[in-house]
């Protein structure tokens, strides 16, 4: 799910002077490797013993100050380098925080939470940012260590429990950027991801106000039946629907559930056939899933994507 990204693609200043320290590094290995390599091949070649040569051992060389200087000056400088524009890297990529963040996100055993503390919007697996804009996180966790890294965008960030840490998120341009979990937290931290969606800013602005309206009375007789037994069974223990009294804050928020684009934090594409399968047993789509298996017939699995189809 979501295209493949590296940080050879960079889309933030932050992002780019990451990717350009990595280019250097990378360039001034290439560079050793190819000497290493090469003076190997080469003694190989012109000293290898031949059919009939003289048994002659090449001159052998025991210490030589010039030469000793030389070999130890240029790995000296090439730290040095190195070292100069890992710091400048460093305060670029990761500016100090602002007195209040813009967006709390919350690292879950497995998914994300995002809490848009000005607004009051509260997404799951996808975050929705205004493009050109630096906003401030506030990474927290609501279990163990997970790593919230967007490659493309910013710099990786450990979400710990019971300590806030702080990273600065922002898109040069409009688009999708995969996110991934990138510390291991279990079983399913590979279906850990998440997807930030950049767009101008009025876009952003009419998607916030999307959210934050409560979810919409069932207009059907089946999607009202799913809403009933949401009530009655015990998703209404994790889960939050707005507008229906539906307020737990254990699992995702379902408000706007619908208009998400991906299921379980990435493991499949959010479609009614998908979340039919992931409510008749999420463990198989996603072993270890928090969500249990609730083992509902055929008719209460159609009554309840009839309803949750509707919470655009
Ligand atoms: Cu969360 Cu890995």
């Amino acid at each position: 799910m979501g295209t493949l990204t590296t940080s050879f693609d960079p889309a933030s200043p932050e992002a780019a002077a990451m990717s350009q320290l990595f280019i250097i590094t990378l360039m001034i290995c290439a560079v050793i490797f190819a000497a290493v390599v090469g003076l190997i091949a080469y003694s190989l070649m012109r000293f290898r013993w031949r059919e009939g040569a003289s048994e002659a051992e090449p001159s052998q060389i025991a210490g030589n100050r010039k030469v000793e200087i030389v070999w130890t000056l240029i790995p000296f400088l090439i730290v040095v380098l190195l070292f100069s524009l890992t710091a400048r890297t460093m305060s670029s990529s990761d500016p100090p925080p602002a007195p209040k963040p813009d967006l709390i996100v919350v690292g879950h055993q497995w998914w994300w939470e995002a809490d848009y503390p000005q607004s009051g919007v509260i997404a799951a697996n996808e975050i929705h940012i205004p493009v050109g804009r630096p906003l401030c996180l506030e990474l927290r966790s609501a279990d163990v260590l997970h790593e919230f890294w967007v490659v493309q965008l910013a710099r990786k960030m450990t979400t710990v429990p019971g300590h806030p840490n702080y990273i600065w998120l922002r898109a040069d341009h409009p688009g999708t950027y995969l996110g991934v979990c990138s510390e291991y937290c279990g079983t399913q931290h590979a279906w850990m991801r998440f997807l930030v969606i950049a767009e101008e800013a009025s876009t952003f602005e009419q998607w916030q106000q999307a959210q934050l309206k409560p979810a919409a009375v069932p207009a059907e007789a089946s999607a009202a039946h799913g809403l009933a037994l949401i009530k009655q069974m015990t998703c209404a223990n994790c889960h939050a629907i707005q507008g229906t009294g539906v307020d737990a804050h254990v699992g995702p928020d379902l408000t706007h559930f619908a208009g998400r684009r991906e299921l379980g934090a990435g493991v499949a594409e959010n479609t009614a056939v998908n979340v039919r399968r992931w409510l008749a047993d999420p463990h198989a789509l996603k072993p270890g899933v928090n969500m249990p298996n609730f083992k509902f017939s055929d008719a209460e699995l159609t009554q309840l994507v009839a309803y949750l189809e509707t919470l655009k």
